[in-house]
């Protein structure tokens, strides 16, 4: 995988429909989909509970991009060897999951999937800093996690921009997770993120039977967000 800052959609399978994974990211991959978001969640770091390892390792032989987990989950470590195993492309963990987020990292990177840091919309981008050497991406929550359809979080853009500033050059992604659709996507893209989580956004109004929708949907997230890259570069 080598580093891209183009805009990438990357659709939640949490809003897919959850009898039908295999088709769903089929469907999503058919339609655009850049990379496919795998949401994992604990029921104790967040109030849901989704998948495990052997639901990851099912997705992989459907994901022909990107698989991207995002372990809503502590501990974080005890399970990064076997989402790796599963097949995770990138593995993000959260900064509040634990004191020993750096440790964390670094068995991420062992591991060998990309390492990803998410920071909840509490947690300043700035504790971010000394973590960023040990980081392929850094996933910005835009809602507080653990359910998809929330309303999008704006105070989150300036801590996008201030991570962008801190990234520099540095080939680390901006992931921006939470109520991102056709309206948000351009303020995100403008203030620095280039891949862009969409649950509901995506799978709205379509279907396995009927994933033209998804095709549309990703469209207008990506157009929207391509546009307002475009116009800040002029
Ligand atoms: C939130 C998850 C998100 C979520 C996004 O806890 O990490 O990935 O599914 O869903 P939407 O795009 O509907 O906000
Ligand atoms: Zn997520």
């Amino acid at each position: 995988m080598s580093f891209d800052r183009s805009i990438k959609i990357a659709p939640s399978i949490l809003s897919a429909d959850f009898a039908d994974f295999g088709r769903e990211i089929q469907a999503i991959e058919a339609q655009g989909a850049d990379w496919v978001h795998v949401d994992v969640m604990d029921g104790h770091s967040v109030p849901n509970l989704t998948f495990g390892p052997p639901a990851g390792k099912a997705f992989r032989p459907h994901v022909k991009t990107v698989m991207d987990v995002h372990l809503m989950i502590a501990p974080v470590d005890p399970y990064i060897a076997a989402f790796a195993e599963a097949g995770a492309d990138i593995i993000t963990a959260h900064l509040e999951a634990g004191p020993h987020i750096h440790r964390t990292l670094q068995a991420i990177r062992d591991a060998e999937p990309k390492a990803g840091l998410a920071l909840n919309p509490g947690t300043p981008v700035e504790a971010a800093a000394p973590l960023l050497d040990l980081c392929d991406l850094v996933c910005v929550m835009t809602v507080n996690p653990g359910f998809g359809g929330q309303k999008f979080i704006e105070t989150q853009l300036a801590q996008i921009v201030r991570l962008r500033e801190m990234i520099g050059d540095r080939p680390i992604h901006i992931e921006v997770d939470g109520g991102v659709d056709p309206t948000t996507a351009p303020r995100v893209a403008a203030a620095g993120a280039d891949v862009l989580v969409a649950g509901s956004a995506v799978f709205r109004g379509g279907s396995v039977t009927n994933s033209d929708d998804y095709g549309l949907n990703i469209q207008s997230i990506r157009d929207a967000a391509s546009n307002s890259v475009q116009a800040n570069a002029a």
